[in-house]
């Protein structure tokens, strides 16, 4: 049983036309649609799944955001990864319950999101982020996914190719234009067979961080991409979407071999 919607709470308002809408809900407040407007008291007291009615006589749904409907919506700075990357990497990098990571840079959080919840409260996840307001609008992202800032994210803004404290991790998770100047740190850091996986949008920046892992130590080096496309069903109407996300980016894993 689903608990009623309550104040302060994300709501993922969804129209007959698909149009999807990220709405905090306040007592007393209203959402302005194309088609009139929509009291939020109509929808708080309601469990998800509730179909409400603007002023216009539009109907919606509001449900509560799963985490790839919430992160293609939230507020962002820098590009955040796409879920079906985020899929694989949760999946190749192999991120478990009790698992500690490392992952930079933060951007607006959306990876750190998944590796959260993926490492859960036995595992640890430290990221860092270059600039203060990516860092500040991450933090309010995972807020306002994840409720409050688990004590099982450590959110600190600096350069990761610093170096950090930490050693015996377990994963290294970089979303960063150059992934290779991290390799310093990352085999100080992990811990040997520890897992390091690299996003990056061009496949110059691949080789460049391919042809620095293999002299650093890291074998089973292997580079993917994940195309994911969508279906159109509806009657004899099935087929393929006619539009779909043709490239975002590499996924290249790594394994650091014991010295
Ligand atoms: C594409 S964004 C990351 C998006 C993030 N994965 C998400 O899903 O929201 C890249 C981020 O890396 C940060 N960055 C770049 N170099 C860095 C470094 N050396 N240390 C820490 N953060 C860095 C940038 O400021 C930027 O916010």
């Amino acid at each position: 049983m689903s608990a009623p919607f309550e104040p302060g709470e994300r709501a993922l308002l969804v129209d007959r036309k698909g149009r999807r809408y990220l709405i905090t809900l306040k007592a007393a407040d209203s959402f302005h649609t194309h088609e009139g407007f929509l009291s939020h008291d109509a929808i708080i007291g309601q469990t998800e799944g509730v179909r409400v009615s603007t002023s216009g006589g539009s109907s919606l749904v509001a449900y509560r955001p799963s985490y790839p409907e919430f992160v293609v919506k939230m507020p962002r700075g820098a590009q955040v990864i796409y879920p079906k990357d985020v899929g694989l990497i949760l999946i190749e990098a192999d991120i478990a319950p009790g698992a500690v990571v490392l992952e930079a840079g933060t951007g607006s959080g959306a990876l750190t999101i998944a590796l959260t919840r993926a490492v859960g409260p036995g595992g640890r996840v430290i990221s860092y982020e270059l600039r203060e307001d990516f860092a500040v609008r991450a933090r309010g992202n995972v807020e306002a996914f994840l409720g409050k800032v688990p004590d099982h994210l450590d959110l600190r803004q600096g350069n990761v190719t610093g170096g950090i404290p930490e050693r015996g991790i377990d994963r290294v998770v970089l979303d960063l234009p150059e992934p290779w100047t991290v390799v310093p740190v990352a085999i100080e850091s992990l811990r040997p067979g520890g897992i390091w996986c690299s996003y990056v949008p061009s496949i110059v920046q691949v080789s460049q961080t391919v042809e620095a892992l293999r002299p650093a130590g890291f074998a089973e080096i292997t580079t993917r991409e994940s195309l994911v496309r969508t279906w159109h069903v509806e009657g004899a109407a099935v087929r393929p979407d006619h539009r779909m996300v043709a490239h975002t980016g590499f996924i290249t894993t790594a394994r650091l071999l014991a010295v």
